[in-house]
């Protein structure tokens, strides 16, 4: 066996993109209208990416076609309303990259972190991102059950990011902890309001206002 990933080999590129460019749209419930983020990455692109990269190449055409279909689905066309008349467009069907798809498919999602477990001996992988911005990787990394370290210079990243660390000694913290976070970061510190009329985050306005709220 090599230790090669299915990245090397496999990516559901075209399923990716197309599940990225939807969720770029999503303006409600969405973890980037927390903050604006230079470069923030799509949940979507992050999940794919962190899992081609976690699970080895499958090693067979068959195999590798199967995996990326798996984790994005399939591309089909359909006509779509323009301001125009009617367009050709492309959507996937099924995987878990689509927004809100991965809910709907958990029992595909259980089976990816068994299969990450697996090529790990068993046990949870570590994950770093040193620059985790938005926290778009790890958050992503933690629904797929690795254990995982986060950080950034910028404190409202520090913020969204408290919760990384809170789990037990060897035990990463939860994908549910990290959401009951979010929903009570959102009303509670209006992390909008943190920044500045060019939209951009005032750090040293960011760093008063955190220090004297947490
Ligand atoms: C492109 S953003 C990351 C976006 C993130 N991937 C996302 O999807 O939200 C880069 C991040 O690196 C952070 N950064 C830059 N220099 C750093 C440093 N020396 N140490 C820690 N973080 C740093 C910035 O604060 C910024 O949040």
């Amino acid at each position: 066996m090599t230790d090669r990933r299915s990245i090397e080999s496999a990516f559901p590129l075209k399923q990716t993109s197309l599940d990225s460019v939807h969720e770029k749209n999503v303006r409600h419930g969405h973890i980037s209208t927390l903050h604006i983020w230079p470069a923030w990455r799509p949940l979507a692109a992050c999940r794919a990416a962190l899992l081609a990269t976690l699970l080895p190449d499958p090693e067979t055409a068959a195999e590798r076609r199967a995996l990326c279909e798996t984790i994005g689905g399939t591309v089909r066309q359909v006509v779509r309303k323009t301001k125009d008349g009617e367009a050709l467009a492309e959507e996937t069907v099924g995987g878990i990259l689509h927004w809100k798809r991965e809910q709907e498919n958990v029992a595909v999602l259980a089976q990816f972190r068994q299969r990450i477990r697996a090529a790990f001996g068993g046990r949870a992988p570590k994950v770093l991102d040193p620059f985790a911005g938005g926290g778009a990787i790890p958050l992503e990394a933690m629904r797929l059950g690795c254990e995982v370290t986060a950080a950034d210079l910028n404190p409202v990243a520090w913020f969204i990011l408290k919760p990384v660390g809170w789990g037990d000694a060897g035990t990463p913290t939860s994908f549910p902890t990290m959401k009951c976070w979010g929903s009570f970061l959102t009303p509670t510190y209006e992390l909008r309001t943190l920044r500045t009329h060019s939209g951009k985050c005032s750090i040293p306005a960011a760093s008063d206002k955190l220090r004297s709220s947490i």
